[in-house]
């Protein structure tokens, strides 16, 4: 499958079904895309309703009529504006399409319900997105469950784990591979992805992407 990396949080997951988590295109600094250039989807997943994740996953949803993943709270909205949604909570695992979505804990903070973090499985794939987050041990419990093939990690600070806590994060989650996310976008969240890498060493592949790059996995 064709994992291309948007810029900020925004990632796009093409496979069996494309897939498509927390789209924020039009007012993203650091989009490498614009929305009219996003290929079909058929979900979008939102891990909370900040404007850097959001903006965009309902019009998204709306141009394709993709079902909206998300959060009860975040689900309910995305229904009562006519888009089809399935709503899940921490802990769940729905089968949309063929994708399977696992909600997990992101602490963190939104304006509806909790933020999340998903753990998707594709096409004999794993892949986790763990949304804005700081370090957790629960991350520990992804690491014994889910072993994912690929995870995407915040590295910005301000709003979430610095490139430490990441490396920390990636022992406890014992990802395979690793695509940093949620840096450089603005300069509050500056990061340096190459010191992240030789922070994680041989832990985990950690792959570098520009906004709008590709990544096969
Ligand atoms: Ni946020
Ligand atoms: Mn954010």
């Amino acid at each position: 499958m064709k994992i291309t990396w948007i810029g900020h949080s925004s990632v796009l997951i093409k496979g069996s079904v494309n897939i498509a988590i927390d789209p924020f295109i039009q007012q993203n600094p650091a989009a490498a895309l614009r929305l009219e250039e996003i290929p079909k989807v058929d979900v979008v997943a939102i891990t909370h309703d900040h404007e850097d994740h959001f903006s965009d996953a309902f019009p998204l949803a709306k141009r394709d009529n993709a079902t909206v993943v998300a959060m009860h709270e975040i689900a309910v909205k995305a229904a009562e504006q006519g888009l089809t949604a399935e709503g899940m909570n921490i802990g769940g695992t729905i089968n949309v399409r063929g994708a399977e979505f696992t909600m997990v804990l992101a602490v963190h903070s939104s304006y509806s319900g909790h933020p999340a973090g998903y753990i998707i499985t594709l096409d004999g794939k794993r892949i986790y997105h763990a949304g804005d987050t700081g370090l957790t041990r629960d991350m520990e419990i992804i690491g014994e469950l889910y072993t994912p093939d690929l995870s995407f990690l915040p590295i910005g600070s301000r709003y979430t784990m610095d490139i430490v806590q990441a490396a920390k994060a990636v022992e406890y989650i014992k990802t395979k591979r690793v695509i940093p996310i949620h840096y450089n976008t603005w300069p509050p969240i500056e990061a340096d992805p190459d010191e992240f890498k030789r922070l994680v060493g041989k832990r985990a592949d950690v792959i570098i992407l520009k906004p709008g790059e590709s990544y096969e996995l």
